[in-house]
């Protein structure tokens, strides 16, 4: 049901944002500069998908969740309450990147099944983004070629 998945979404996405937040802000290392502005990126753009979402499962007559311990039932990723070393922090975003792909696949195809063709549009535009950040990450995990 499309209102229950846009619930799991937002309590994922919320989640993606706090994570790539804190990763902006622990970061340490010899791409310190870089790394702190494109996890300031992910986190910017995830956290403007929140208001949407929540709107879009007002529109469809169910309340949204809004409390931490919602979004911590709701959630499909896990929170990092260390502070790993900066390639631990991209494969772990790029990790629940997956998540978030994989779940903004399923509200698409729900969006559709309930002909929602807006929040079909909005989930649309969501995976593209999403599959922007992974692919970025999975450059920067890559060894340089010789
Ligand atoms: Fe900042």
């Amino acid at each position: 049901m499309l209102a229950e998945s846009l619930k799991t979404l937002l309590a994922t996405e919320y989640a993606y944002t706090v994570k790539a937040q804190q990763f902006h802000w622990n970061v340490e290392g010899a791409d310190f500069v870089q790394l702190h502005e494109f996890f300031q990126t992910i986190y910017e753009d995830a956290y403007s998908a929140i208001d949407p979402t929540a709107e879009y499962i007002r529109s469809l007559e169910e309340y949204t969740p809004g409390s931490f311990e919602r979004f911590l039932e709701l959630s499909q990723i896990g929170g990092q309450t260390r502070i790993p070393r900066a390639r631990l922090m991209i494969e772990e975003l790029l990790a629940n990147s997956m998540t978030m792909i994989e779940l903004l696949n399923q509200c698409f195809a729900e969006a559709e099944a309930e002909n929602k063709q807006d929040i079909a549009n909005f989930i649309a535009e969501r995976l593209s983004q999403h599959n922007k950040y992974a692919w970025q990450m999975r450059s920067l995990l890559k060894e340089a070629r010789a």
